[in-house]
């Protein structure tokens, strides 16, 4: 499973950095680094609200808060 975090300048300003070292912090708590790669882009065209990552085709928008909730339901929920 690959997770793609935002890092375009809306998204930086949202959090985005923030954003991967939550993700980073799940993934290797839950000792999935040989599961789940998490990359960077840049802008997504999706601005308008939190931060933007996409698995595959799907696209969600986070905030620092909703992360957790993100990582169990889309992704140990989908391993
Ligand atoms: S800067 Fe992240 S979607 Fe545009």
């Amino acid at each position: 499973m690959k997770i793609t975090v935002c890092i375009g300048s809306s998204c930086h300003l949202k959090g985005s950095k923030q954003i991967v070292e939550q993700l980073r912090h799940f993934i290797e708590e839950n000792g999935l680094n040989n599961m789940v790669e998490l990359g960077a882009t840049f802008c997504m065209g999706r601005c308008q609200k939190g931060v933007s990552v996409s698995i595959g085709e799907k696209f969600y928008s986070l905030t620092p808060e909703n992360v957790n909730e993100f990582f169990n339901k889309h992704v140990l929920g989908e391993i």
